[in-house]
Order: C-alpha cells, then structure tokens, then sequence
C-alpha cells in the first residue's frame, strides 16, 4: 500500500509538471489550418531551439498573435504578420522554406 501511494505521488508530481512546462513553453509542434491553404505544421521546438523567444515572440508576452493581429488596429493582419516573420527570417538566414507550398501543405 505504502509503494504504491509513493507510485501515485510521484505520477502526480510528474504530472503537474508536465502542465506547468506546456503552460511555459507552448506546444512543440503546431498545426495552423487555413481556411484555403491546407495546414502549416510550425516546429515550435525546433524553433525554439534557433532563435530567443522574443524574436517571435516581440511583445514580451506569450499571447496568441491573433489575439492582437488582425484585432488591434495598429498591428498588421495576421497572415501579413505570420508571411512576414516566417519568410522573412528564412530568407535572412537562407534556410527554411519561403515558397507556398514548403509551409502550406493541402490534404486531399
Ligand atoms: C521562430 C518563432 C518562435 C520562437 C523563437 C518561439 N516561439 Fe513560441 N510560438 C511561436 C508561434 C508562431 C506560436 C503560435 C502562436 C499562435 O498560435 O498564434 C507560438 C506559441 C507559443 C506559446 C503558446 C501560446 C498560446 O497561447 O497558444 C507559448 C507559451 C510559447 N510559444 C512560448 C515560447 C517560448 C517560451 C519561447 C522561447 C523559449 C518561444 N515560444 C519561442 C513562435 C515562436
Ligand atoms: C500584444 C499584441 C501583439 C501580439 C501578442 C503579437 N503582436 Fe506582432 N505586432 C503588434 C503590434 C501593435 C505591431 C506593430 C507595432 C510594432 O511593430 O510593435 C506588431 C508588429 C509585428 C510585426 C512587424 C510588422 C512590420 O510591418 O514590420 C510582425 C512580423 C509581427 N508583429 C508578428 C507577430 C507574430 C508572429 C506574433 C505571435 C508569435 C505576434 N506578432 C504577436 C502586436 C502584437
Ligand atoms: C528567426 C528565424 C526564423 C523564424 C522567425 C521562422 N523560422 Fe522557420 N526555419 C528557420 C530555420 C533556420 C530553419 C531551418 C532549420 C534547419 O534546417 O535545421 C527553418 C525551417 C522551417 C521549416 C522546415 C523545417 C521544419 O521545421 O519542418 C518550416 C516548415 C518552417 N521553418 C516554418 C516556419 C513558420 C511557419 C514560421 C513562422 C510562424 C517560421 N518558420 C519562422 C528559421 C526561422
Ligand atoms: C514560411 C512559411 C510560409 C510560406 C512560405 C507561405 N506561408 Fe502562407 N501562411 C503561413 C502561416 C504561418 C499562415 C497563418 C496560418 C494561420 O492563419 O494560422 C499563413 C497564412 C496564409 C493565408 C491565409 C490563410 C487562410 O485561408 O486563412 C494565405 C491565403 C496564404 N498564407 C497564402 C500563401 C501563399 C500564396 C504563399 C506563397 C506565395 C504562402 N502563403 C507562403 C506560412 C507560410
């Protein structure tokens, strides 16, 4: 009985710090869908990886990008935003795709 409450204790000792890195870090992969574009899979981990946080992140927050572009009138539209920090910093450092279809991938 004793081993397996210190089971339990720890599954939930891992567990809450598992939330508590999500809750930090943000997902590692993210799946943006478009509405006419197919979906966008963003390695936010291996991103995470090659630059500070703040050059993506340049409100000091975490917050979505849609929570102020495409809402917030001087903030650009979002996709304007997205097109600009992706593809921008991919030609910078010439890497990373900068056609449509390297981002935008279309199920069928
Ligand atoms: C290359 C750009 C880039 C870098 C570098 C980056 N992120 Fe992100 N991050 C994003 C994008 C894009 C999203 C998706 C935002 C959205 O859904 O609007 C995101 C999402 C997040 C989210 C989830 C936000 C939400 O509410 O859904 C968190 C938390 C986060 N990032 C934390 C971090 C931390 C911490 C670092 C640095 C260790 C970091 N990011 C580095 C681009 C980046
Ligand atoms: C709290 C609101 C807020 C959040 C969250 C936010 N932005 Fe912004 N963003 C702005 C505002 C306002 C501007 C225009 C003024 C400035 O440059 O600071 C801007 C400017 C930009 C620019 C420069 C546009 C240009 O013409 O040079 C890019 C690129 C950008 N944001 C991308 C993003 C991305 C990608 C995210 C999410 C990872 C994000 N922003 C999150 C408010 C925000
Ligand atoms: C600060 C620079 C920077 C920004 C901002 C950035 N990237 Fe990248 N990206 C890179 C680099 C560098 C690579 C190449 C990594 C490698 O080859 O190891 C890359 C690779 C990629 C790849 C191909 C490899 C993979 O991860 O599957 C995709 C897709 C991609 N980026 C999407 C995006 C999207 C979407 C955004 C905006 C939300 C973005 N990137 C913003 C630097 C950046
Ligand atoms: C570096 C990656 C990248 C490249 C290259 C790229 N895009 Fe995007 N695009 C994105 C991201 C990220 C979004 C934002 C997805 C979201 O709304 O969550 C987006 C959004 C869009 C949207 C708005 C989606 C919708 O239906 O709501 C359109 C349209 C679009 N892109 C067209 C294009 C076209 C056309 C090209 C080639 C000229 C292109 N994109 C190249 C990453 C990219």
């Amino acid at each position: 009985m004793k081993k397996l409450l210190v089971l339990l204790a720890a599954i939930a000792f891992v567990a809450t710090s598992a939330l508590v890195v999500v809750a930090d870090e943000g997902p590692a992969v993210i799946k943006m869908s478009t509405e006419k574009m197919g979906i966008v899979t963003f390695d936010h981990a291996a991103h995470k990886a090659l630059d500070e946080c703040a050059v993506c992140h340049h409100t000091g927050g975490y917050e979505k990008c849609t929570s102020c572009h495409g809402v917030d009138p001087k903030a650009k539209k979002a996709k304007l935003a997205f097109h600009k920090q992706c593809k921008d910093c991919h030609k910078k450092v010439k890497k990373g795709p900068t056609k449509c279809k390297g981002c935008h991938i279309k199920i069928k």
